[in-house]
């Protein structure tokens, strides 16, 4: 037996250091936060029942993580500890017993400071004469890592002590956590997805766990610039060393100690309350489990502390927690369950999300039937096959996902997740683009998942331009007349129209002549209006200009394509890709049989309105800095465009003119250098008006003659 329990235990230290260094080293973890900390518990035991064993150095005895390399470190001045957990009622009256049979005071009710256990990492900051000198995290409890430029870019966190008496010149460690809010959360994850479906390869784009991974990997950015983006909060909830601070010497509850950090500035969360003994306490954890999915960041449980900041000093510590506090951990929001299947879902972008189909199970109240798994990384992190056991979370009103699979369950039946290669939807070949995480359909035009978007896409302003077509309208065109593609909107029954909701016979007609007068418009316009990925109004319009005729757009190799100015090898790659794949073909084709055409020029120097004669600036280059007000830079740039002038992003010699808006900086100092003429907004709006002309020519061309 004991033979068997060495070996276990050797097993847990490896296991859990392991996980120790996934966790607060790469913030990736792989198993959850409840399976963590069974292994603990289980080692634990085993120290407990077999003292013998137990190794001095076991992770029991430790806190978190070491120090990281990258950054420098410091040691705590007064050591960061951990906290002992309950996990049931019982445990906190247990450690009610512990306080009070250790004070002797048998017979007397000991008041707590309770408080929320935010999900977050502990950070240490010291203040000298009142203001911030640094900035460390707990690492291993004694020695931290000093994260100074990045705690100075949190809003929450005062630089400087309110109505502190610098006279002093005292020193004080003020403890408490950064987090990152539910809100800011979703935010920075919808960031990444939205970065990885423009094509941002996934190496480069981070995907964060939960919240407080996102802290972590946030607080540990080594350029401040980075940490600066993040929306990361703070709450205090202590103090570390102190010296030289006499108001701080008087204080002597806990509570006090709350109310000075709110007064120097610190957010104290609106929480904290004083319990007179532990039933007091039992309440306020049950009241607070209630609250927990309402509150805007994550809480993991409830610290209570000893009030009394003599009886936390007589209590002390034992190794790696205190005597005097507990934290009452919520059960977790997390059941294990089979994946069943892997199903893949088209976005609007074309982007292919697997998502699990589950073996249902109550999670936090709610049934969980399905989890998102983001992307194929994500199932690569997790090591996830299908029939694998899978632990699935709830935080708060988040989506539910898969934490981590419980590999020591896996079974012998399990097969590997296979990504489709055609469409779901449409049965379009699905696109693995390298260092990309998102797999894409490359149905484009015909796919109805994609089709909303592409709708959208084609009937704006600078695409199609057909007035009247809102998303709602799209939506019921969609449900109502099967609406698919762009060219189905050329063929819409318009007596039909009539019968939308909130329509009639008028609204109806004016939407049919909108559909019809777009059917006259440019090459560029059309071009545009594919939604060829990369392809911009800008690049259309040079498409346009370069091969004057669909046909010979259409006929091009990549070659030639590529010789095009301002394009490069991928967008030449996509619009050849485009045009290659048959659908998008067939549909080209239909929407040129219902009446689209434009003037085709067939040569290689006309705009898109194919006449030079209201250009008076062709020939000119333009560049557009600063901050403009009253116009869009888009339609600005578009409008400047059409009187003739390039628009180019840096300021040369060949520059004929500067566009100053608010706070120009580099551009305007340049071109004052190379004395470039240069105007302001109001002066712009007046040129764009064809206001000015005149004048504008003569100043650039005065400023040539020099
Ligand atoms: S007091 C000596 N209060 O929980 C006790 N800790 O395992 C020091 N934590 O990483 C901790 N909320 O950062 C305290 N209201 C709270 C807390 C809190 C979260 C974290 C703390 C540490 C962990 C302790």
């Amino acid at each position: 037996m004991t033979k068997q329990a060495k070996e276990r235990i050797r097993q847990l230290e490896d296991e859990i250091a392991r996980h120790n260094r996934l966790y607060y080293e790469s913030d990736s973890p792989t198993i959850s936060d409840s399976q963590y900390d069974a292994l603990l518990r289980e080692l634990q035991d085993l120290e407990k029942s077999y003292p013998e064993l137990a190794n001095p150095s076991s992770p029991t005895r430790r806190v978190g993580g070491a120090a990281l390399e990258k950054f420098e470190q410091a040691s705590h001045k007064k050591p960061m500890l951990s906290l002992d957990n309950a996990l049931e009622v019982s445990q906190l009256l247990d450690f009610d017993e512990r306080v009070q049979q250790r004070l002797n005071k048998d017979d007397e009710q000991i008041h707590y400071a309770a408080e929320p256990k935010f999900d977050g990492i502990a950070v240490s900051l010291w203040y000298q004469g009142g203001r911030l000198v640094n900035a460390l995290t707990r690492g291993d409890g004694a020695v931290g890592e000093v994260i100074t430029a990045n705690v100075s870019t949190i809003r929450d966190i005062p630089l400087e002590l309110l109505d502190f008496d610098q006279s002093e010149d005292g020193f004080v460690e003020v403890r408490g956590e950064i987090y990152i809010s539910k809100a800011g959360f979703a935010q920075l994850n919808e960031e990444a997805i939205a970065k990885t479906e423009q094509g941002v390869p996934s190496s480069q784009v981070k995907f964060f766990a939960n919240p407080r991974n996102a802290a972590a990997g946030s607080i540990r950015q080594l350029d401040p610039k980075v940490a600066a983006t993040r929306p990361l909060s703070f709450f205090a909830y202590g103090l570390g060393f102190f010296e030289n601070i006499s108001e701080l010497e008087r204080l002597t509850k806990h509570s006090d100690v709350m109310q000075w950090l709110s007064h120097r500035g610190f957010p104290v969360n609106v929480y904290s309350e004083v319990k007179k003994d532990i039933h007091e306490c039992v309440s306020y954890f049950e009241e607070m489990s209630e609250k927990r999915s309402k509150l805007a960041y994550d809480i993991d449980g409830i610290v209570f502390k000893v009030n009394s900041l003599a009886l936390q000093e007589e209590l002390g510590f034992v190794a790696r927690a205190p005597r005097w506090a507990i934290a009452a951990k919520f059960p977790a929001d997390e059941q294990v369950t089979q994946l069943m299947a892997v199903d893949f879902q088209v976005g609007r972008t074309g982007a292919l999300t697997p998502v699990a189909r589950l073996t249902p199970v109550e999670v936090g109240g709610v049934v969980v039937t399905n989890a998102t798994l983001h992307n194929r990384d994500e199932i690569i992190r997790l090591d996830l096959k299908i029939h694998d056991y899978v632990c699935v979370q709830r935080a708060g009103d988040v989506i539910p996902k898969i934490a981590a699979v419980v590999h020591d369950q896996r079974p012998s039946n399990t097969e590997e997740i296979v990504f489709p290669k055609q469409c779901p939807e449409c049965g379009s070949t699905i696109l693995f683009n390298d260092g990309e995480a998102v797999a894409r359909c490359s149905g484009v035009l015909i796919c109805p998942a994609q089709g909303l978007a592409r709708l959208k896409h084609f009937v704006q302003r600078k695409a199609m331009d057909i007035d009247g077509l809102g998303e709602r309208i799209l939506l019921l065109l969609m449900q109502k007349f099967s609406v698919q593609n762009p060219a189905d909107l050329y063929s819409l029954d318009v007596s039909a129209l009539a019968a939308l909701p909130g329509y009639g016979e008028k609204s109806a007609a004016n939407l049919a002549g909108a559909i019809e007068r777009s059917k006259s418009t440019t090459l560029a316009r059309f071009i545009y209006s594919l939604g060829i990925r990369e392809v911009g109004h800008t690049t259309a319009k040079a498409l346009a200009k370069t091969f004057g005729s669909l046909a010979s757009l259409r006929a091009a190799d990549m070659e030639t394509l590529e010789s095009v100015d301002d394009i490069g090898p991928i967008t030449a790659a996509r619009v050849h890709t485009f045009f290659a794949n048959k659908r998008n073909q067939d549909l080209v084709d239909r929407l040129i049989k219902l009446g689209i055409s434009w003037e085709e020029s067939g040569s290689n120097h006309q705009d898109e309105s194919g006449s030079t004669a209201n250009q008076p600036f062709a020939g000119f280059t333009v560049v557009l800095t600063g901050s403009l007000s009253s116009i869009k830079r888009d339609d600005a740039k578009e409008q400047l465009e059409q009187l003739g002038f390039k628009v180019a992003s840096a300021v040369s010699s060949k520059t004929a003119l500067l566009i100053a808006g608010e706070k120009a900086g580099s551009k305007l100092a340049k071109a004052e250098k190379l004395k470039v003429p240069v105007i302001d907004e109001a002066m712009l709006v007046s040129l764009l008006n064809e206001e000015n002309v005149q004048a504008i020519k003569d100043l650039i061309n005065s400023q040539h003659l020099q």
